[in-house]
């Protein structure tokens, strides 16, 4: 390893960041994490503060978990790697598998397919879902709906779903045929509705309007994140994803869970479709599958889907959809670790009262600052700050205050995220409530100094 002088003269010179601009970051350099240590990371001058991050929403057993870490470094002597593609396997694999679907048995899941991370997660289930129609002799339906807010991966069909601009403007044109709903976001809608129960029922009008619109027998799926993270952790109520369940059940359209985010436990339950009481058809899974510590991904599919590739017999149903490290044995055994350590510690458990003490804490200080126009979660470690200029006006926060924000706060203990003018927070499902009042008493002191 390269000293520190090295590191810091090079750090963004070579380097293009996913999510930031390559000019701006050459001269405001990101920080360089060096270490970690259970739910603390560690910077290169030796800062060390709670990752209220959790790396990016995946880093869900803390940084150490020596099991999930043995088991890599174990299967990279065994088996370093092989393909999955039709005609081999690997042992990892196999066991992997089993027990992913057994993870999402609850949620009428039935099969996993293997991809390298949330985007090919979401991109396996959009394809397979226009083949799961050709197969069943509806071809037409190739279309999609989604939520605008959705954040579904940067891929072309996910951008394509995606429900912020910021992630299409400058790639498009987009694929066609993906239409966007309101998102049950209280705080700012177009129905200038504050009730979320409300808010849902207008929603799922304005579904069945654009249902009717585009013809049902046009629309393969429609993907939402039963929380939506990205776009600022919007929750919906508790009614709205049982409403979109049965307006696809009623118009032969596929449900697609997002669960890149809200899979293993951070809701507080398994699945984000569980914490609503819903069955989707097909799930997108990745992050909190190997805590991060490798990059895998699982698309899920019901009995339903199952059936209607496996009873195939005219040749149709063959998947030619994949990805050189679907299955991957090192992943696998990523995945094998992480599940039986998220099972063995609860990590769900923690993740409802942490997250509740979370929020509460949020909702407290925004009794204490102006600047904070809205609170969202309550929902497991979620939680997301929307902060504005004029509460009144509820103007968004400009870009220089939210930068100081988070500057003060990472000095005074915790690292949050900025989205746009929110803050938002997923820390590790193992904090401690010692550790989460240290992310508020850091929020505190970063409010302060807006
Ligand atoms: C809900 C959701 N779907 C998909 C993705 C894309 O995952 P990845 O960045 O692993 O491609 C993300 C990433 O944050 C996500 O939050």
């Amino acid at each position: 390893m390269k000293d520190d002088n090295f590191l810091k003269e090079n750090n963004a010179r070579h380097l293009w960041h996913p999510m930031g601009h390559p000019g701006d970051l050459q001269n405001n350099t990101p920080t360089i994490i060096k270490g970690a240590e259970g739910v603390h990371i560690v910077d290169i001058d030796g800062h060390k503060v709670v990752d209220a991050v959790g790396g990016l929403w995946c880093v869900n057993l803390g940084y150490s978990n020596d099991a999930v870490k043995d088991a890599i470094a174990r299967q990279l002597y065994d088996l370093p790697y092989y393909s999955a593609f039709g005609g081999t396997t690997n042992p990892t694999a196999i066991e992997a598998s089993y027990m992913v679907r057994e993870f999402f048995e609850a949620d009428g899941m039935v099969r996993a397919f293997f991809t390298s991370g949330g985007s090919d997660s979401v991109e396996t289930c959009l394809r397979l879902s226009r083949q799961y129609h050709r197969l069943r002799g509806e071809p037409t339906r190739t279309k999609f709906l989604s939520l605008k807010k959705g954040y579904h991966g940067t891929h072309f069909g996910g951008a394509s779903v995606n429900g912020n601009n910021r992630f299409r403007l400058n790639y498009e044109p987009m694929l066609p045929g993906c239409f966007h709903l309101p998102s049950p976001y209280t705080y700012r809608n177009p129905f200038n509705e504050l009730d979320g129960a409300k808010l849902a029922q207008n929603i799922a009008a304005a579904m069945e309007d654009e249902i009717a619109f585009q013809g049902a027998n046009t629309i393969a799926a429609f993907i939402m994140e039963p929380i939506q993270g990205a776009g600022g952790v919007i929750v919906p109520h508790e009614s709205f994803m049982k409403l979109m369940r049965d307006i696809c059940d009623r118009h032969g359209i596929l449900m697609i869970s997002d669960e890149v985010i809200t899979g293993f436990g951070r809701t507080g339950d398994a699945s984000g479709a569980r914490h609503w009481g819903v069955q989707p058809d097909m799930m997108s899974t990745a992050k909190g599958i190997t805590s991060g510590y490798f990059p895998v991904g699982a698309t899920l599919v019901n009995q339903k889907v199952a059936d209607v590739f496996e009873k195939d017999t005219t040749g149709e149903g063959a998947i030619f959809h994949g990805y050189t490290y679907s299955a991957h044995p090192v992943g696998a055994a990523a995945v094998i670790a992480c599940l039986t350590e998220t099972q063995r510690l609860n990590t769900a458990a923690n993740a409802g009262p942490r997250g509740t003490q979370l929020y509460e804490g949020v909702l407290k200080l925004a009794e204490k600052y102006d600047i904070i126009g809205d609170v969202r979660g309550g929902h497991g470690l979620m939680t997301g700050i929307e902060l504005v200029s004029d509460k009144a006006a509820k103007t968004p926060m400009d870009t220089p205050t939210m930068k100081r924000i988070h500057k003060t706060a990472y000095q005074a203990g915790a690292m949050v995220r900025l989205g746009m003018h929110n803050i938002l927070m997923s820390p590790p499902l193992t904090i401690t409530e010692a550790e989460v009042n240290t992310i508020l008493s850091a929020l505190d002191a970063g409010f302060a100094a807006a």
